[in-house]
Parts: structure tokens; sequence; C-alpha cells
């Protein structure tokens, strides 16, 4: 009955290694169409068995029912935490489910009441300097670049209220990106570690990680000594206490929690925003029928929920772009102990690949999976959407705790860019998928910005 699910021949897999360093999607892809199986067992890197699975079973049982059997691998824990610090994402066990019951409240819908106008005022200065760009000549975009200012942007402000300089931004941004890119050149040429300590890259990385400490205790420690109060997600880290002892975060703490925000809350939505433009640019059909429902609505100076949830259709479009592509397009769990489900053996310390990209393009799951098709998220057909069928979120108590931030920003964004502008794909810009932490345009995403008439 055990360990039923094929494997992955060791020598194959090393053969396979620079093809899964370069892009694994398409070797996953491959593996489960040869194996005919949803769940197969590979030795990562050649060394370490492991089992990848796109079964959405398999992935309840791991990410929600039995969840308190697995943990994250080292590589979502203890390598990002040498440059994001120990938080929430980094974490697991009680201290993280510590610091879960501190942040959740938060991040509560209420609580993300007040910060909905702010971040509409952020998207519409954005609006303004596109504007700007296209009144002095600047017609082409670079869409990746520009929406991670956009959601940096939203982020920060969601933070400090109060506003972060450019030169604070940029200094947290830059050791943001670099930590990705730290923690990626650790998966994909771990035997270069040595290398990139000899060669001095290592020290960049963690200067940056320091540098963007620097900043932020120099703005947590204004905000405490400031007599003020600000309806914004500092306070709300500043002021909430643990339920034992009463007390609040140490700097320590604070500032983890801080670039952990930072980091997992803004590469993510700028990817999921411009992958729906694209995607919204080869479908004229379906950008029309957006554009009806966005000119059918006036968003006011101050928005609220209420009026975000006039844009049904828009979230449908946004929702099917992230079907197609996730922007975190797989995820993983190690099991502390032996565990079983529907007939496959999980063994102890077993690395399991939860494929979130392959479940979103599942034959056995969706109809016509490549075709973007919004009308799958209609309020009829979103019942039918089997269980961890569509998970961009994650799943079980570690769900993304900024799920309902995220649906915010993006849904402004898309509103007012599309309200705004006209984008068209720049010709000869080639599409392909970079699959690193998040999913991006590997090659970016130029596109030709017009005022809409
Ligand atoms: C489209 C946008 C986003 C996507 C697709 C996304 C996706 C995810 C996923 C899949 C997880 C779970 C990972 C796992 O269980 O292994 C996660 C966790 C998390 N996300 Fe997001 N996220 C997005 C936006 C945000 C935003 C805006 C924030 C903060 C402002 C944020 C903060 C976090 C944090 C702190 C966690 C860790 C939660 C925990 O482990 O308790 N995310 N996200």
């Amino acid at each position: 009955m055990s360990n039923q699910i094929p494997q992955v021949p060791r020598i194959k897999t090393i053969r396979n290694i620079f093809q899964f360093i370069n892009n694994p999607i398409p070797l996953i892809n491959e593996t489960i169409e040869e194996m005919g199986s949803q769940t197969y067992r590979v030795h990562l890197s050649g060394i370490n068995r492991s089992i990848m699975t796109q079964d959405p079973e398999i992935i309840q049982h791991v990410l929600q029912k039995n969840h308190k059997n697995y943990y994250k691998s080292k590589l979502q824990t203890k390598s990002l935490a040498k440059y994001a610090g120990y938080g929430l994402l980094t974490t697991d066990g009680e201290y993280w489910l510590k610091q879960r019951r501190l942040i959740q409240p938060g991040f509560h819908k209420k609580k993300l009441q007040s910060l909905v106008a702010t971040m509409n005022q952020v998207v519409l200065e954005h609006i303004s300097k596109i504007r700007n760009d296209i009144q002095s000549g600047n017609t082409q975009v670079e869409l990746t670049t520009d929406l991670v200012k956009l959601t940096l942007k939203i982020v920060s402000t969601s933070l400090f209220s109060s506003g972060m300089t450019e030169e604070d931004l940029k200094v947290i941004g830059d050791s943001v990106i670099t930590a990705q890119v730290a923690v990626i050149k650790g998966v994909r040429q771990p035997l270069l570690k040595w290398w990139r300590v000899f060669n001095g890259e290592e020290k960049t990385y963690l200067k940056a990680r320091d540098n963007s400490r620097v900043t932020l205790n120099r703005l947590v420690e204004d905000r405490r000594k400031s007599k003020e109060s600000f309806d914004d997600l500092l306070d709300m880290l500043l002021n909430s206490t643990y339920e034992d002892t009463g007390e609040g975060m140490n700097n320590t703490q604070i500032l983890a929690e801080i670039l952990i925000i930072f980091a997992a809350g803004h590469e993510t939505t700028a990817n999921a925003l411009t992958w729906s433009l694209y995607l919204l640019d080869k479908h004229p059909e379906i950008k029309e029928k957006l554009l009806q429902e966005i000119d059918a609505v006036d968003l006011p100076e101050n928005p609220g929920f209420e009026h975000i949830g006039q844009l049904g259709y828009t979230r449908q479009v946004i929702s099917e772009a992230m079907r197609v592509y996730p922007p975190a397009w797989i995820t993983d769990r190690v099991a502390l102990e032996d565990d079983e489900i529907n007939g496959v053996k999980i063994n102890k310390g077993e690395l399991v690949g939860i494929y979130i990209y392959g479940v979103h393009h599942s034959k056995l799951l969706w109809d016509n999976p490549e075709a973007f098709d919004p009308d799958r998220f209609s309020p009829e057909n979103k019942k039918n959407i089997p269980s961890y069928a569509y998970f961009p979120f994650g799943g079980g108590p570690r769900l993304c705790i900024g799920q309902q931030f995220a649906w915010t920003e993006m849904i402004l964004a898309m509103y007012h860019l599309m309200k705004s502008f006209e984008f068209t794909l720049a010709e000869g810009q080639q599409i392909d998928v970079e699959p690193l932490i998040t999913l991006r345009p590997k090659y970016g995403m130029k596109m030709n910005v017009s005022e809409r008439i």
C-alpha cells in the first residue's frame, strides 16, 4: 500500500538538474505527465528524498487537516530569516502561533477599513505620475518594475502613515530584493556558497539587510517617542500585546515583522497585477467587459469596502489571472512524523513540494485549463470549484495574512489603471515565466501606455 507513487530515477534527476535550476515548471509538468501521477517522489538536487504533488487531497491534508505534523522547510525559515529576520513568515510551531495570534487582528477587514482610503490615495498619485510621464513623451512602461514601485509604496504607507522618504524606501526595497536573490542563489547554486563568501557577494547581502534594519529602527524609534496615534499597521504592531505576558514585541521582533510584511506584501501583488494586464491585452473581449464595469462605477475620493464590492468582474479577472499565473507558484512542508494519506506514505523528514501552479493548471480539475476565462469565478461557477483546486493564498492556519489587504489594493489599482489608461503589449516583448520565490515575467513586461479617451 505505502509508497505506491512513482519515483523519478536519481540519475534522471541529476541529468535534469540544470533544467530544474533554469525553469522547474516545464520539468515538473513533464514528470507528472510521464509518470501519469499527480504525486511523485524525487531526490531534489539528487540528494533529498522528497514528494512533489498537485493532488488537492494531499495538499489539503498537509496544509490543513494534519498541519500540526508539518513545518516549513529550512529554505523558507532559516535561509530567509538570515536576511529578513525571524517572524511570521519564517518561523514554525509555538513562536509562529504566538506571532500569528498577535498580528492577525491587525489584518482583519474592520481594521483594514481605515487603510482603503490611504491605498486609494497612493494609487492616484501613481496614476498622476504615469500621466506626467505620458505628457513628457514617455509612452512605454516596464510594468513589472513600475507596479513593484506602486505596491511597495502602498505597503510602506500602510505601515508608516506618516510617510517614508524615497531614500528610506529605496533602502528597504533594495534589502528585500537582495534577500530574494540571496535565497534563490542558495537554492540554485548551493555548492557555490563558498564562492559568494569569497567574492564578497554574501557581505553585500548582509550589508543591505543591516542598512534596512538601521533605517527601520530609526523610524520605529521616532514612532515610539511620538505622542501621536496613527491608524496604521505600525501602530498595530507596536500596540499589540501577548495574551500571557501582556507585553508587546521587542525591537528585534518588530523589525523582523515589518521587513517580512514588506517582503511578502509587495512583489506578489505587483506580479498578479502585471499578469492581469498582460492577459487583458491578449483578450480584448474580456477587457471590454471589464471596462464596462469600471466605467459604470465611480469610486468616491475616500472609498471603503462597500465601494470595492461593486467591482465584482474586476475581482473575477484578477482571480483568474492568479489561477493562470499564481504569484506564489509553489510552497513546501516537511513531515515531522511518518504520515499517510490515500495510500501515499510520507516519511518523517520528507519534504512535500506543494505545486500550486500544477493544481491551477490541472486537467483533472479545470476544463481547458490553459484558457483565460474569468467566468470560472462568477458567483454561480465559483461554488463548484473543488477544495484546494484554487489556493493562490495558501491554506490552513498559515493562509496568507495579507489576503484582504492584497485584494483591496489590487482592485483599487486595477480600477484606476484601466479607467485612466490604455495598455498594449510592446512589440517584440517576449513572454515567459521566471519562477523565483514569486512567478515573474522572465523578460519583463513592456507596455505602451496612452490616456484613455
Ligand atoms: C497577490 C498577493 C499575495 C499572494 C498571492 C500571497 C500568497 C501567500 C501564500 C501562498 C502564503 C502561504 C505560504 C505557505 O503557507 O507556505 C502567504 C503567506 C503570507 N503572506 Fe501573502 N500573498 C500575497 C500578498 C500578501 C500581502 C499584501 C501581505 C502583507 C501585507 C502578505 C503577507 C504574508 C505573510 C506575513 C504570510 C505568512 C503568514 C503565516 O505564515 O502565518 N501577503 N502569502
